[in-house]
């Protein structure tokens, strides 16, 4: 990385000090696509700890160490962002890895694991430290939990022990609470650390920098001068295999009541007196206690249908390998949302969700409200839009602003044109995976990316009355064809307040 001259003086990242990391769900998707992919590259870029020791833990017989090994390296060879693996540091990688298998409810795997523990203590310096993983299904987290506190493996007086636990962090408020009550029954809060891979993105970190480090953003981030805030994370894929989890989760669990109220939290909040994590983190909290619990009426649900995706026919979700035949599961959610506070008194956040829409697209879209008086005729200003600052989170990363010039002519005309700033021109360099970013926090113990149980709980709070609504009320999600950009009534929820949505 030093060798990159544009990235010359940029602080690098601390390294963790000494300590294991021990993922639970170690065979599972989240495991070989995100989490082993992620290390490796930390590795890579000299970000782990010097003394480290990766301990997968899970069902699956690999045939002892080796054989998990081998697995991590298909894992890295299918996954990894930088290929082709470096063999010498695939080498140190591999010889730090171990593996325990067997039941999660049985004893026995956690006496195992206390001595695979207490080995790499010895062979390659953990000093007793350790953070633990929970990728494994979310009904597993209490169970795995407790084991963890009986095994005596959650505390510990002379060294560090950490826990992340992946969304989702419960269905509902009621059962957030509940596996908080089991979960802090092992760990104390400041142990925890609730993970949203969207706020390990490089791109959702920098919608701080940009609204706290320049002087021009803060002075019209607010009602007077943004008419409102549209956010939307598209996606192109369908649920991709995982069609038995997604009926249990759907848009509303899946994405809006995590990724999307966080970067909404990040675009809203108010500037911290400091960086330090709870300064920035109660700021947060603050966005999500404000806002106001969804209606029915404020919220429109889809489902898509046989349709088209990159150029081929791609079936319902109905169809879909784990999903009912009658499935009322909503892959699309769009909703308006109020913050109730002085800054966004009747300013809407329009927010949008969906698999199987055109294009992957994650973006932050700040309108600002229309000149008071337009000093140029109708037909000068017919395609004036207003100004709009783009924050594109994913893909082509970058910010861009909107606004009105001159068509280069003897008369007046009036185009709207973009200014652009692009991540990959101006560093030269692909942005680190989120997970890349986070392991790291986890593993130093900083937790101001990760959401503490108030945010998890507030954000449930929002959603909650629109699920139970769906629940108990009946109706069904619209339908939307594959590879369109959801069912017409999202384009209603908009036009009835005389706006639409932008074509990101
Ligand atoms: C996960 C969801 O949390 O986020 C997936 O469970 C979704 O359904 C994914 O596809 C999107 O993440 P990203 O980083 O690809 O935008």
């Amino acid at each position: 990385m030093s060798a990159n001259p544009l990235r010359e003086g940029m602080r690098m990242s601390l390294v963790p000090g000494p300590g294991a990391l021990v993922i639970f769900g170690a065979s599972g998707d989240l495991s070989h696509r995100k989490l082993i992919p992620a290390l490796y590259n930390l590795a890579l870029r000299n970000l782990l700890p010097s003394s480290f020791q990766l301990v997968g833990v899970a069902r699956t017989d690999y045939g002892g160490d080796d054989g998990y090994r081998a697995e991590v390296r298909k894992a890295i060879e299918q996954y990894s962002r930088t290929l082709p693996i470096n063999e010498t540091v695939f080498e140190t990688f591999a010889q730090q890895t171990r593996y325990v298998s067997g039941s999660f409810d049985d004893e026995k795997l956690y006496e195992q694991l206390k001595k695979v523990l207490a080995e790499g203590d010895k062979s390659h310096g953990t000093a007793g430290n350790a953070t633990f993983y929970l990728a494994t299904p979310p009904t597993l987290f209490p169970l795995i939990a407790t084991k963890l506190g009986e095994h005596g493996l959650s505390r510990s007086r002379a060294a560090v022990r950490r826990v992340v636990i992946e969304k989702p962090f419960g269905r509902d408020a009621a059962s957030a609470a509940a596996l908080d009550t089991v979960v802090r029954g092992a760990f104390k809060e400041r142990q925890v650390f609730r993970i949203d891979h969207y706020l390990g993105k490089e791109t959702v970190q920098n919608i701080l920098v940009l609204r706290f480090a320049n002087g021009i953003f803060e002075p019209v981030w607010n009602r007077n001068f943004i008419d409102h805030v549209q956010i939307t994370v598209a996606e192109s894929i369908g649920v991709e295999g995982r069609g038995r989890f997604y009926e249990e989760a759907g848009a509303m669990r899946d994405i809006i009541q995590n990724h999307l109220l966080q970067v909404l939290s990040f675009v809203a909040m108010e500037p911290p007196g400091s960086f330090d994590v709870e300064s920035v983190r109660n700021e947060r909290a603050k966005v999500l206690a404000a806002l106001r619990p969804l209606t029915p009426n404020d919220v429109v649900r889809g489902q898509y249908d046989a349709g088209f995706g990159g150029g081929v026919a791609v079936p319902a979700y109905r169809d879909e390998d784990g999903v009912a035949t009658d499935s009322m599961t909503e892959t699309y959610v769009a909703a308006r949302l109020s913050i109730d506070n002085w800054r966004w008194a009747e300013t809407p956040f329009y927010i949008r969700t969906g698999k199987r829409l055109p294009k992957r697209v994650t973006e932050v879209a700040i309108q600002f409200k229309r000149v008071p008086h337009l000093p140029f005729s109708y037909a000068a200003a017919e395609q004036l839009e207003p100004n709009v600052l783009v924050l594109r989170i994913q893909p082509n990363e970058g910010i861009a602003l909107r606004f009105g010039t001159k068509v280069p002519s003897s008369r007046t005309q009036i185009r709207t044109v973009n200014m652009d700033f692009d991540y990959d021109t101006a560093f030269a360099q692909a942005p680190a995976e989120a997970y890349e970013t986070l392991l790291a926090d986890a593993m130093r113990g900083d937790a101001t990316n990760f959401i503490r149980i108030d945010m998890v709980e507030d954000a449930w709070r929002v959603v909650d009355p629109v699920l139970s609504a769906w629940t108990h009320e009946g109706g069904a999600p619209h339908p939307y064809a594959a590879g369109t950009w959801g069912p017409d009534a999202a384009d209603d929820l908009l036009a009835r307040e005389g706006r639409r949505w932008r074509r990101p």
